[in-house]
């Protein structure tokens, strides 16, 4: 590959054709009047260890990592932050020294749009349940965990799997299943959709939010479409509601800030920009 002329990051993954990073970060770079670029790059799974190893060699200042690859980028850093460690994935790379150097921003991106969207929320605390027990799960659990929800109820259709991420973190994750629901939602401060259901092309989720308490603020990090029938639901029954776009947002601020030197704002242009392409 040729080297660019210009400090070049990128995203990879397999496939990769559908992120929508570059938008972001090409907004930014524009916006703050940085001579840079961010670009797609796609990396097949059996390329992936080759790619780390070696990264230092360039072309790329910085990556950001998505699906198949945040484990092995967690392999292969040689230093990763807490959150990343905690969730033996990685989703931010950057250079220290010659040194791959990773982070988990989704984690954070998580918190980062529910104070932008939900000001003054978390500092309620109290009961969290969250759906679906994969990647983003971990992420959001880890999230609430840290902000000191509890418990968080971990619900979801393969029960064994929500177990196994109560015995990963530990006192005050408990699994549970969709049936436990009506008696979980009254007690509810935040309710968190993490599975796909609800994303274009997938079945809605179908949940009665009858019994929620009224104060319940209902958050899904499927953004593809905007409001899905989940918040929509939510919205009917006069709950507040917090989409998943800004997540997607937020998790980019560290990775620019790390490869470019200055801290991007997620911004109401921003959002517009991304949804123009949805
Ligand atoms: P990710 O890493 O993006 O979170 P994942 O690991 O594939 O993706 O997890 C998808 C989540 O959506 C899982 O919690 C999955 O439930 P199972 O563990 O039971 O598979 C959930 N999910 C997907 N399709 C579902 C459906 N039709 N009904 C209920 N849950 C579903």
């Amino acid at each position: 590959m040729t080297t660019p002329s210009i400090p070049t990051a990128c995203v990879i993954g397999w496939p990769i054709k559908h992120s929508r990073s570059p938008i972001i970060h090409r907004y930014w770079l524009q916006q703050l009047g940085i001579a840079g670029d961010y670009v797609r790059h796609a990396v097949a799974p059996e390329d992936v260890g080759a790619f780390f190893r070696d990264f230092a060699k360039g072309p790329f200042i910085g990556a950001n990592v998505t699906v198949p690859h945040k484990e092995a980028a967690f392999a292969a850093v040689s230093r990763a932050d807490a959150v990343a460690t905690a969730l033996g994935a990685v989703n931010t790379v950057w250079l220290e020294e010659g040194a791959l150097v990773g982070a988990n921003t989704d984690a954070p991106g998580f918190l980062a749009n529910l104070d932008q969207l939900a000001p003054g929320f978390d500092s309620a605390g109290g009961p969290a349940i969250v759906l679906g027990a994969g990647g983003a799960a971990r992420a959001v659990i880890w999230a609430l965990k840290a902000r000191g929800f509890a418990p968080v109820h971990v619900v979801n259709r393969t029960r064994a799997r929500a177990e196994a991420l109560a015995e990963r973190f530990g006192p005050g994750i408990e699994a549970a299943s969709f049936e436990d629901l009506p008696a979980l939602l009254p007690h509810a401060a935040l309710l968190v959709n993490t599975t796909s259901l609800g994303m274009q092309g997938e079945p809605p989720l179908e949940i009665d939010l009858g019994p929620a308490d009224d104060r319940l603020l209902v958050t899904d990090i499927v953004y593809i479409p905007l409001e899905t029938p989940l918040l929509a639901a939510a919205k009917a029954r006069g709950l507040r509601t917090v989409d998943g776009l800004g997540m997607l947002l937020h998790q980019a601020v560290p990775g620019f800030e790390h490869w470019f030197g200055q801290r991007p704002v997620v911004t109401d242009e921003l959002r517009a920009l991304i949804l123009a392409d949805i």
